[in-house]
């Protein structure tokens, strides 16, 4: 390999399974799954997620991993070394970071402006729809606490792998955990009666989370739970943006990295889980049926505000915990995607990390005030080929998560599949003796069902298949 210097590495498995999870855990966790779950008949959606999870996101994030740790190398480079004609997908791999991240961290801004409306006391005006839609609507104040957000992550991305990303992946995952059980369990306590009089409470809600329902439930219906489910999933464990194939370059040779997909796919799993504990039951008590129909955004900045507030005394104290929650799942998900593009400047033009770093954050500042200004001095309403209408923010969302994600782990399914054959992943994962025994599942999957399953994603996208 080119690459003179000796490359970093994670100090442990334990470093690399948080910082993995960390990538893995961010607002789609939070602000879609609960969503998904509640509105795809509950446990129904559960199963389904757990069976994809087994299946589909073990092949794709066992090969990504394995691919960067037998390159050595970041997206960009890593393709082509395994196989001179696939670096076009080491290309398209490091775009699509390049494209999330500025959104990715004006998103991240609105979420510590919430935490610090809760912080200093002004949980009362959040409540209001209008106070959102007024504060992304503003010319500078989503400039400010997007920069400030890209600022947080360029520290820890500067730091580099040992110092900066494992270090605050060990510390923050394990905090976020504790807050995000404590919120669940706390929702789980609630009740409340509406003004008809109607007493709602949080273990209701939890019914309405965790069994199955099956009413209405019809084949096509189902196939729409199923690709809910693999939409999610996909999106969830951070594959096809380049930053496992990054982070797995820096794992050591004797880390198993079976044992190392099961606990980075259980972690996502739990945090996904809990989201779904804590969101769903505090919802349903405040709002009913109706309140867990809303999703993304106006899930997190109008309805859970709406909560809060509903809480009495304890509500701006719980917002305090949850938008802090929010705010590490979020900042540890950027700092992968910044980290996936940094890495792979470093090793394709083999810059030190400073400078790949300040180009990097240079590219993201620019993007993303284009993106903040999307909803002011830009302004237009585009309705996107999968139906959905948005500004600047949704291009880049619908060009990276629906067009570009699912080409790219298309085209890395049949590069191991087909091209360099599956033994190239099999041999990494079972260096050293250590023993596969889903070896039959994982060469089906890459070879047939994934790519199958991704082309089906292609197609909604497209607005083929509605
Ligand atoms: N996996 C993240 C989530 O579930 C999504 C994500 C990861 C987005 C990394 C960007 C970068 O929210």
């Amino acid at each position: 390999m080119e690459n003179k210097k000796e490359r970093s590495t994670f100090g442990g498995s334990l470093g690399f399974i948080l910082a993995a999870a960390g990538s893995a855990v961010g607002l789609g966790n939070i602000w879609r799954f609960p969503y998904l779950a509640a509105k795809d008949g509950g446990g129904v959606f559960l199963l389904c997620y757990l069976i994809l999870a087994l299946t589909f996101g073990f092949a794709l994030l066992t090969s990504e991993i394995a691919i960067g740790r037998k390159t050595g190398q970041s997206p960009l480079t890593a393709y082509k070394v395994m196989n001179k004609n696939w670096g076009w997908t080491g290309i398209l791999a490091c775009v699509i970071p390049t494209i999330i991240l500025p959104y990715y961290c004006v998103i991240g801004g609105w979420i510590l402006k919430y935490l610090a409306d809760f912080v200093t006391g002004n949980a009362a005006a959040a409540v209001e729809a209008s106070h959102f839609t007024g504060f992304i609507t503003a010319q500078w104040s989503p400039i400010l606490w997007f920069v400030v957000f890209l600022a947080a992550t360029v520290f820890i991305v500067y730091k580099g792998v040992n110092n900066g990303i494992e270090k605050f992946s060990t510390v923050l995952m394990p905090i976020l955990v504790l807050l995000i059980i404590g919120i669940a369990a706390f929702s789980l306590t609630l009740s409340h009666s509406d003004d008809a009089g109607v007493t709602r409470t949080g273990l209701e809600g939890l019914k309405v989370y965790l069994i199955p329902n099956f009413e209405g439930m019809t084949f096509s219906k189902l196939l729409r739970v199923v690709i809910d489910a693999m939409s999610q999933l996909f999106y969830s464990i951070s594959v096809a943006m380049g930053i496992m194939v990054a982070y797995g370059s820096y794992v050591k040779k004797d880390v198993n990295l079976v044992k190392s997909v099961n606990r980075i796919e259980f972690f996502d799993t739990l945090v996904a889980f809990l989201a779904g504990m804590m969101i769903i039951p505090a919802v349903f008590t405040f709002m009913g049926s109706e309140g867990l129909a809303a999703s993304g955004p106006s899930l997190m900045f109008i309805s859970l505000p709406k909560v809060f507030n509903a809480m009495g005394v304890i509500g701006p104290f719980i917002g305090i915990l949850f938008f802090l929650m929010v705010t590490f799942a979020a900042l540890t998900s950027s700092v992968s995607l910044m980290e996936a593009v940094v890495a792979s400047f470093m090793d394709k033009f083999h810059y030190e990390r400073k400078k790949s770093t300040v180009i990097v954050s240079v590219i993201s500042l620019l993007v993303g005030i284009v993106v903040c200004l999307g909803y002011n001095l830009l302004y237009f309403d585009l309705t996107l080929p999968n139906g959905s209408v948005g500004q600047v923010l949704d291009i880049l969302d619908y060009v990276s998560n629906y067009v570009l994600m699912p080409v790219v782990a298309i085209a890395t399914c049949i590069l191991i599949g087909w091209v360099c054959g599956p033994k190239s992943i099999l041999d990494e994962i079972t260096l050293g003796g250590i023993k596969f025994s889903r070896k039959a599942l994982y060469v089906f999957m890459v070879k047939f069902a994934t790519p199958a399953m991704l082309f089906l994603l292609l197609l909604q996208s497209f607005g083929i298949i509605k």
